[in-house]
């Protein structure tokens, strides 16, 4: 089955938050924009039309895009972006996939408010658990009073690389009844005792992972990034941006109204927290509740990495008859660092120290940087490529060392490590071959948890842990039974992550942190995976209508 949404319009709007009227850049008027429901194997076709000021692409988050790399989304990676007053039709089919995943724009901050629910339900209508009675799409945001679309851009060139905090955390794109100058912008939800929920939540937010819970009642995790997971249950959902979980609540306390509440999770070890410290809420309201004061949950501390960790490791695959078992073995082993670190200055940064240099960020030691002239993967699939990227990202970083330990940062043997460099390296990998990559936190300039998201596949989560990466001990722990699946993993402050993938899927796939201000510093790479022999391993084609720079 086909699915021609009505086209899907990008225009400038204005709305009213924290009372505050400000003009937002949002898809069919709505924020959090429209969601998009659809059936496991239908193919999509979303028309976008660009009516705002800015550039414009969307990525079609965790949709592993099979042959049709082209319609993924990265701003230069898949695409040249949609440019105002532009259009495109994005086509590509989600077989093999349920569950809850979103589309954001990819170009900017702009993701900020271009962002919405993409949901794949079942094909025959059932769930490895009990049917529920109403599915909710939850998406946790944040909100700023600014112009979103200027924000990376104000701190590049005059920030020092340092993005402005959000004003709010929002749910449904509401801040709540916290935000105390406001208190009429709240999401409600009404429910109907001794039914069960199925809560689609979302961590939209551009820089901040997020904790979730509702008073009095507690949730039973059935899968994260679309990818089914044993029944677990916990009162509190920890989640990073880009990821998301699917949760099964229980109405069966007394009648009343209960706050949901998200709050951030801020793992750095350094430094005093800087975010907006408010609790954004909405109301869970039992029908015949009355109007008593919502009880409110108790939110783990800002820093809890316990509570975090928990739940992030607690988590296992859900095994299926038809969906794949995790390799035993694996053919390309990378182990790379993930981090922020010193960068001499571009010329273009105004306030910049030239001896000093600026805040980055690396894996292995390079700093991406995105390509201006054609997308990579135009580039790659029609030959010129030499001229756009360098296919030697390494598989190590160019030494080994304390990467936990940021006093070492004066050690002169470490020099070559501090002196990043920028580059558009990618990491090319024969078509099927599986991947290993240790990702190794270092804490040059701080530390804290990275949410890597890798475009075009699902990984298995093996391990994670803290301090340095230890084969030895770290093997010992690998689930090479029934590990979680994701698109995205927060690689723990001060620790480390190790996630094996098959690159069964030919074309050009962006990894980067989904904290979004982490991106303009270059934290990304790009695996490039050539064609297979069998057709259907090729990728076909762009579309006729596809973007040129
Ligand atoms: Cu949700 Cu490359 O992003």
């Amino acid at each position: 089955r086909e699915w021609l949404t009505s086209p899907e319009k990008v225009r400038n709007l204005t709305v009213s938050r924290l009372c505050e009227r400000r003009v937002i850049t949002a898809v069919n008027g709505k924020l959090p924009g429209p969601t998009i429901w659809v059936r496991e194997g239908d193919t999509l076709l979303v028309h976008v039309v660009n009516l705002s000021p800015y550039d414009i692409t969307i990525h079609w988050h965790g949709v592993l895009q099979k042959q049709s790399g082209w319609a993924d989304g990265p701003n230069m990676i898949t695409q040249c972006p949609i440019r105002p007053g532009g259009s495109y039709t994005y086509r590509f089919n989600v077989s093999g996939q349920e569950g809850t995943l979103w589309w954001h724009a990819h170009t900017s901050f702009l993701r900020a408010t271009v962002h919405g629910a993409l949901i794949i339900r079942p094909r025959n209508h059932s769930f490895p658990f009990r049917q529920p009675h109403r599915q909710v799409p939850i998406l946790l945001g944040e909100w700023w009073n600014a112009d979103v679309g200027d924000l990376e851009k104000q701190a590049f060139l005059t920030g020092g690389g340092i993005v402005n905090i959000s004003n709010a955390f929002t749910i449904n794109g509401k801040p709540g009844h916290l935000y105390t100058r406001c208190k009429n912008h709240t999401y409600k939800l009404e429910v109907v005792a001794g039914k069960t929920y199925l809560l689609r939540i979302i961590n939209s937010a551009v820089n901040s992972e997020l904790f979730f819970k509702i008073a009095g009642h507690a949730f039973t995790v059935v899968a994260v990034d679309a990818s089914y997971t044993k029944p677990y249950d916990t009162d509190v959902v920890v989640i990073a941006p880009g990821q998301t979980v699917d949760a099964l609540m229980v109405t069966d306390a007394p009648s009343a109204r209960y706050y949901m509440a998200s709050q951030p999770y801020f793992s750095s070890l350094n430094g005093p927290p800087s975010f907006d410290s408010t609790t954004a809420t909405a109301i869970v309201r039992y029908a015949d509740a009355d109007d008593a004061p919502p009880e409110m949950p108790r939110m783990p501390a800002f820093n809890d990495t316990p509570t975090a960790h928990r739940f992030y490791t607690n988590l296992t695959g859900l095994r299926r008859p038809g969906t794949p078992t995790v390799p035993l073995e694996a053919e390309e082993h990378m182990f790379v660092t993930v981090g922020l670190g010193v960068l001499a200055c571009e010329p273009t940064q105004v306030v910049c120290n030239r001896s000093r240099g600026t805040l980055g960020a690396s894996m292995n030691n390079v700093s991406f940087r995105f390509p201006t002239s054609m997308s990579l993967l135009e580039a790659h699939f029609s030959g010129f490529h030499e001229a756009e990227y360098q296919p030697d990202f390494p598989d190590h970083p160019p030494a080994m060392f304390d990467f936990t330990n940021n006093s070492l940062n004066t050690d002169p043997r470490l020099a070559p490590l501090l002196h990043t460099q920028r580059g558009t390296k990618v990491k090319k990998v024969k078509y099927n071959a599986t991947v290993e990559m240790v990702l190794q936190n270092t804490a040059f300039v701080g530390t804290e948890n990275h949410p890597l998201h890798l475009h075009g596949f699902n990984f298995f989560v093996l391990a994670q842990g803290f301090g340095n990466y230890n084969a030895t001990t770290a093997r010992s722990r690998y689930n090479l039974v029934d590990p979680q699946v994701r698109n995205t993993i927060g690689v723990p402050a001060g620790g480390w992550a190790v996630i094996r993938f098959v690159a069964n899927n030919p074309g050009v796939w962006i990894m980067h942190c989904h904290l979004e201000q982490h991106v303009p510093l270059g934290l990304a790479t790009v695996f490039v995976v050539e064609d297979g022999t069998t057709p259907d391993s090729i990728l076909p084609p762009p579309p006729p209508d596809f973007p040129a720079c």
